[in-house]
């Protein structure tokens, strides 16, 4: 084994004092109970500075001249910044098909658009927003201000999202025919993002903490959307409750908030209207009495370019296929189609916002294929989304007795017991669920996961439990 270069610190009361320092200033609690990774990380910057320990270092952070500049460097190599265009595909089939065009309607007078991603690390989400807008605006692109801007506290990450130059793992999800419509190909398997998109984007550093004492700049307001996704997964649960309503006071009225996969959490409901969409929920800057509005209905915009979206469950495919355009909105459900193109039928619909025509389909779907887990795991996406818990939790179950290692469902199945106060099953589902993502490498994918990886889940897993013993602890 390789001599360490530096003590273990872990006993030293200034590594102590150093965590909770990085802590409170990044919100980055995910270093809590872990000691080893933090050492691991803060260790090069005592090489790099020449300082031999914790505590010499926390006297360079707290230099006024030197300080700053240290700041900046620490929080590059503490910071975690998987992202890929087009990340959580139901998302994105939710700003192309309800979000962005209700956006677009309503400002058509002003014509002016103003986004913001915020942790948006080297910038494959603020370029996918890009693209989605100069999409659906077409050529009235050209007659709108739009103001799209990429916030990180990584400046490192800022630095290479400024380039807009990508290697293909950040293109995963964008099928290979498309490439070419968003990017210009470069030597060594880079890509270019082609200047109409980029120049919608400007990047800025930006800590979300800075939002909780007042010291965020001033022009971080009015905004009509904010996507803040896979950030706050790291933040305490108290933090994270009180952040998501700061950024929520950054929109405008009716403008909308869109948090990563699994982060939304009943108590934003009470802040926020919250919109319930096929494999997500969107949030709304309106009283929360309004919650129960339908989805807006897409108006007449330029046609969307079909969805990407993720790979069938059975095919467990290595580039996914683009399904067929999710229908604004179908009149009837069409005759069955192919037994295996069901799943991405019913999620087309979903997608679409129509979930009694997905539920529909879904049934047909179940009745024609019974033993496919995706759709009683999708039936079950339906019915919560339907505000149908009871039906939700027997078609997950069904999911997972006819796949055991289905790790989603039982993650899904554990919400839903939580959130209905049966804490022993949902604590038992959630563990299910991480000691299946615990078998795999933690950068897999998981299936029906959209983009959420073995150790993402793991993550989530843990913030959850542990939410759910505290509240278990005061109630
Ligand atoms: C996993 S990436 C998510 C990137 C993108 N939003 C996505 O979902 O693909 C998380 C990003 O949050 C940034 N981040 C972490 N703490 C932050 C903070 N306190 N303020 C702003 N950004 C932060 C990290 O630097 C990192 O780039």
């Amino acid at each position: 084994m390789a001599a360490k270069s530096a003590p273990n610190p872990l006993p030293d009361a200034g590594f102590s004092q150093l965590k909770s320092l990085v802590i409170e200033r990044t919100g980055h609690f995910y270093y809590q109970d872990k000691d080893e990774l933090l050492w691991e990380r803060v260790r090069k910057r005592l090489r790099a500075t020449g300082l031999r320990d914790p505590a010499q270092y926390l006297g360079l952070l707290n230099d006024s001249i030197s300080g700053p500049a240290e700041w900046v460097r620490l929080e590059a190599e503490i910071t975690i910044g998987e992202t890929f265009f087009f990340r959580y595909a139901e998302q994105f089939a939710a700003l192309r098909g309800a979000i962005l065009p209700e956006i677009i309607e309503r400002k058509r007078s002003e014509r002016r658009l103003r986004i913001w991603s915020a942790g948006c690390a080297t910038g494959a989400e603020p370029y996918s927003l890009a693209i989605l807008v100069n999409e659906l605006l077409g050529q009235d692109c050209a007659n709108w201000r739009i103001n799209i801007v990429g916030t990180d506290i990584n400046e490192a990450f800022l630095e290479i999202a400024r380039q807009a130059r990508f290697g293909k793992w950040a293109l995963r999800a964008i099928p290979p025919e498309d490439r070419t419509r968003y990017f210009l190909p470069l030597q060594r398997e880079q890509w270019q993002l082609r200047p109409e998109f980029r120049s919608l984007v400007r990047f800025q550093r930006h800590n979300l903490m800075s939002l909780l004492d007042g010291t965020s700049p001033l022009q971080f307001t009015e905004f009509d959307l904010i996507l803040c996704r896979n950030v706050l997964i790291y933040f305490h649960p108290d933090t994270v409750n009180r952040v998501v309503p700061a950024l929520r006071d950054c929109l405008l009225q009716d403008g909308w908030l869109l948090l990563g996969h699994a982060e939304p959490s009943p108590t934003f409901s009470a802040m926020m209207q919250a919109l319930s969409l096929p494999g997500t929920v969107a949030y709304r800057h309106r009283p929360p009495e309004e919650a129960a509005l339908p989805v807006p209905e897409a108006p007449q915009v330029r046609a969307p370019p079909q969805p990407v979206l993720k790979p069938e469950r059975s095919a467990r495919a290595k580039s996914p296929p683009r399904l067929p355009p999710a229908p604004a909105k179908p009149a009837a459900v069409p005759p069955l189609p192919e037994l295996a193109t069901l799943p991405s039928q019913v999620r087309a619909r979903a997608d679409a916002g129509d979930f009694k025509a997905a539920d529909d389909l879904c049934r047909e779907a179940l009745a024609a294929d019974p033993l496919n887990p995706t759709l009683h795991f999708y039936h079950g996406l339906i019915a919560q989304a339907l505000n149908r818990p009871g039906e939700a939790e027997q078609a997950f179950r069904k999911g997972i007795y006819l796949d055991k290692s289905f790790a989603m469902a039982h993650y899904h199945l554990g919400l839903l017991l939580l959130a209905d106060g049966r804490h022993g099953p949902g604590r038992r589902s959630m563990t299910s669920a991480a000691r299946i993502a615990a078998a795999m490498p933690g950068d897999r994918p998981l299936d029906e996961g959209d983009g959420l990886t073995a150790a993402d889940l793991r993550e989530l897993v843990r913030i959850h439990l542990d939410a759910a013993a505290r509240s278990g602890r005061k109630g």
